[in-house]
């Protein structure tokens, strides 16, 4: 009797894991990404940059066919400050280091915005030793 109360408790809080778990499983799969696991306060960042810049940098920050890595000492903050960022959402920027062609303005990006992204570019880059 007693065991089997336990067990319904059991499967109470797993029912409730399940439930409290399915929005954020069924966010990952929205994003249909393997994206690099971060800290909750970086969700925001990470989903701006998955709107903004994924399509060409990589969900991974490991770069596409259209545009370079970041994980990639090249855009090393020494390198490339932050400023690089803003001003390449902003204006875009010419084809110098690679040859992916030009990065056109990003559309709907502001200061706030390329702020927010930048931030979880350098933790994911520092994750990866490039800092
Ligand atoms: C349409 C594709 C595309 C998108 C979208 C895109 N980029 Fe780029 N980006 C590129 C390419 C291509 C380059 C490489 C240019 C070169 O050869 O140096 C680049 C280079 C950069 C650079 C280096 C600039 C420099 O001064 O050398 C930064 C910083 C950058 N992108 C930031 C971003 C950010 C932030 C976003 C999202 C808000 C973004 N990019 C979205 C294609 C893109």
């Amino acid at each position: 009797m007693k065991f089997g109360f336990q067990s319904m408790q059991i499967s109470a809080i797993v029912i409730a894991l399940i439930i409290f778990m399915s929005p954020t499983l069924s966010l990952a799969q929205n994003a249909g990404v393997e994206s690099p696991n971060v800290p909750a306060e970086l969700n925001l960042n990470k989903m701006l940059y998955g709107k903004f810049c994924s399509s060409c940098h990589g969900v991974d920050l490991k770069g596409t066919k259209q545009g370079p890595p970041f994980l990639h000492r090249v855009y090393h903050p020494g390198h490339h400050a932050d400023g690089a960022f803003f001003l390449a959402a902003k204006n875009g920027t010419r084809a110098h280091h690679w040859k992916f062609g030009n990065m056109p303005p990003v559309p709907g990006t502001n200061d706030g915005i390329v702020a927010s992204i930048v931030k979880y570019v350098r933790y994911v880059q520092k994750q990866a030793g490039i800092f």
